[in-house]
């Protein structure tokens, strides 16, 4: 494999072009916005500026990085690519939209993953006539950083496909694991009940804030509290990932905390929105509590 395409140039987007660029694949980065792969392209440069003071790679290696990314603002070009993963919004119509084109341009080889944090793969896969060739690729954000590849395949799936998409995400230095595809595969299937009952816990004012996060980082050596993960996955995907689990499974234990459906209606979504469980201002790296719930 040396061609890959990654289409959408959001955080996830700009974290898995920046990996395979960085390990020598020719990466074409697709977005419809021209200003977001722009943005995408110095976040990726300040990323690697970030490494090279580290000493974690040199000055030669981000500008190989850097020369092996290019962008475009529709995947035209992508018809002979080895590997495309979608990381776009994470909308169902969006998805199967996207999938059911490159199904028809790209060649019958290219392999088509997606990043979705919770959407079906077969689903996916069934929009396509090459279901054994449509498979998962969960990264984590922060990308870069993260060591996990959840690797999902769909009902439909090969196991060709899954040998070859677990040997590359090693090749990227990621450690990937294989799971089936059911609602929440793993990562989110057990994240979001524990961000869920975080928030439960917040609403029937057992603990603040503050409180309920140093318990977890502390208590359970968590880089994150659970409140603060929240944020900087975004309310509104904590959220929607929970109406999958709770739709998906029929189980009422995944309903989600009125408390987080509020919040996402009113617009506190975390650290995009500037407000969430913390209230985040430029700059400033300490973490504030929102004055919602600093009592
Ligand atoms: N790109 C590259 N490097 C980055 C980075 C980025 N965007 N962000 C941080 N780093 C690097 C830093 O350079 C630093 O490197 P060193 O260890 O070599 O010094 C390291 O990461 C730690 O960064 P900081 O010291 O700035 O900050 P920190 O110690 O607070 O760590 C963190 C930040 C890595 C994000 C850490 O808090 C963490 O691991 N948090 C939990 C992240 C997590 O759970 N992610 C999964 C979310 S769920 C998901 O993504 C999937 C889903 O479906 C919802």
């Amino acid at each position: 494999m040396k061609d890959i395409t990654v289409i959408g140039a959001g955080t996830m987007g700009n974290g898995i072009a920046h990996v395979f660029a960085m390990k020598g694949f020719q990466v074409k980065l697709v977005d419809v916005s021209e200003t977001a792969l722009q943005k995408a392209i110095s976040t990726i440069s300040a990323n690697l500026d970030r490494m090279v003071t580290k000493e974690k790679i040199t000055t030669a290696e981000k500008e190989n990085t850097l020369a092996n990314l290019s962008t475009f603002t529709s995947f035209d070009h992508s018809a002979n690519a080895d590997l495309v993963v979608e990381a776009a919004t994470e909308n169902m119509s969006l998805k199967l939209k996207i999938f059911t084109e490159l199904d028809q341009l790209c060649n019958p080889n290219t392999i088509l993953a997606t990043n979705t944090s919770s959407i079906s793969i077969t689903k996916i896969a069934a929009a396509t006539k090459r279901p054994d060739k449509v498979i998962g690729m969960h990264f984590m954000n922060p990308v870069p950083v993260m060591k996990l590849v959840e690797v999902i395949r769909g009902y439909a799936t090969s196991d060709e496909t899954t040998k070859t998409i677990m040997a590359l995400s090693a090749q990227l230095d990621k450690i990937p694991v294989e799971v089936n595809d059911y609602p929440g595969f793993v990562a989110n299937r057990i994240l979001m009940p524990m961000i869920n009952e975080a928030i439960y816990t917040l609403y029937e004012n057992v603990a603040g804030v503050n409180e309920i996060d140093t318990v977890m980082k502390l208590g359970m050596a968590h880089p994150m509290g659970p409140l603060q993960l929240a944020d900087f996955i975004g309310l509104d995907v904590c959220l929607s990932i929970l109406h999958v689990l709770h739709d998906g499974f029929g189980n009422p234990k995944y309903a989600p905390c009125p408390l987080l459906t509020n919040m996402v209606t009113a617009g506190y979504l975390g650290v995009k929105s500037g407000e969430g469980f913390y209230k985040y201002e430029a700059g400033i790296k300490e973490l504030i509590v929102s004055g919602r719930f600093n009592k």
